[in-house]
């Protein structure tokens, strides 16, 4: 009885605000939501005062600051159509969201017999993607001491997926130095772009390499893959040497012969100058200074 008694003056005061806003005012639960893809979310879109009895709601959705419609005239359309429906008082509910639903949805309502007869709220929503199964690059064979790169690349998921190496189904450790078993590795981890770089190979880096890719929406990987590290091929490396000297002995060799005929031919045609091309020499017969020359040189021989 107390309690009845107490309450009413305040159950008349609320009224009476109520009466004096003449306000729609809008609220909202979560003004920045996520689900994953396939899953179902709901907007909330709560009104917190309205006098008006039949009050327009609209919702739109702005993607890249472009506005389109989602809820308009009672009903649903755009790409959310069969895929969303309103729900009381003005909540939006997405059903089987998609990728592209990421964007800002606007609630607004109208209301013409309040005093401030308008109101929006402003929601948004990110739907997470799983990533895919990366795509992954091992090289299969690599000699100790030379560099070496992995890569691990995934384009799905959303956010942006973050990257994990394997070595024989072992984590391998961001920094190899913090770690007893993967302390004398030259690898450098990237995280962000997926990349395992090997300064100089060891024979202890050899195995089967996975990748995982993962974000807030969950993970993939790729099946491993082998890679063999093989020790410095000696006899390979001598034969290349070996090769090297032959080619350089041919070259000189070859030089040597073409020099020779090179002044084989001067001194059948001309004794001034075998390097001169042969119709520049031409020319040069022309000119009485080299007449005179080879006047002399005739004369010395
Ligand atoms: C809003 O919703 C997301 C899920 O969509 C949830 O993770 C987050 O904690 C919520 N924030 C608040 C303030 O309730
Ligand atoms: C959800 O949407 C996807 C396409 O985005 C479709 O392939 C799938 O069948 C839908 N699932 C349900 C339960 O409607
Ligand atoms: C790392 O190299 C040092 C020196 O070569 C060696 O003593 C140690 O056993 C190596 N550690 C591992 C885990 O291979």
């Amino acid at each position: 009885m107390a309690n009845g008694r107490q309450s009413l003056p305040l159950v008349l005061f609320f009224l009476l605000c109520h009466r004096t806003t003449f306000a729609v005012i809008l609220r909202t639960t979560n003004k920045s939501v996520w689900t994953n893809e396939f899953d179902s979310i709901e907007l909330t879109c709560l009104i917190e005062s309205i006098s008006t009895n039949n009050p327009r709601i609209e919702w739109k959705k702005i993607k890249n600051g472009v506005p389109s419609y989602v809820y308009f005239q009672n009903k649903v359309s755009g790409d959310l159509e069969h895929r969303a429906i309103l729900r009381e008082p003005a909540n939006l509910l997405i059903l089987n969201a998609s990728r592209s639903d990421s964007a800002q949805y606007r609630c607004e309502v109208a209301a013409i017999d309040d005093q401030k007869p308008f109101d929006e709220i402003l929601i948004s929503l990110a739907v997470r993607v799983k990533p895919v199964v990366p795509r992954c690059s091992v090289p299969n064979a690599v000699t100790v001491g030379y560099t070496t790169e992995l890569h691990c690349t995934e384009k799905e998921g959303f956010p942006q997926s973050q990257y994990q190496w394997y070595r024989n189904n072992e984590e391998l450790p961001e920094d190899p130095k913090t770690s007893v078993k993967f302390y004398n590795s030259t690898y450098v981890m990237n995280t962000q772009t997926g990349s395992l770089k090997f300064r100089s190979v060891k024979k202890e880096d050899a195995g089967e390499y996975h990748c995982q890719a993962k974000n807030e929406a969950g993970t993939s990987k790729c099946s491993p893959q082998p890679m063999e590290v093989y020790d410095p091929d000696i006899v390979g490396i001598c034969l290349k040497v070996l090769g090297g000297v032959a080619a350089f002995i041919f070259v000189i060799v070859g030089l040597c012969q073409i020099h020779k005929n090179g002044c084989c031919t001067c001194k059948d045609h001309r004794e001034n100058n075998y390097k001169v091309p042969e119709h520049e020499n031409r020319m040069d017969y022309t000119s009485p200074d080299e007449g005179h020359f080879r006047h002399k040189s005739s004369f010395v021989i």
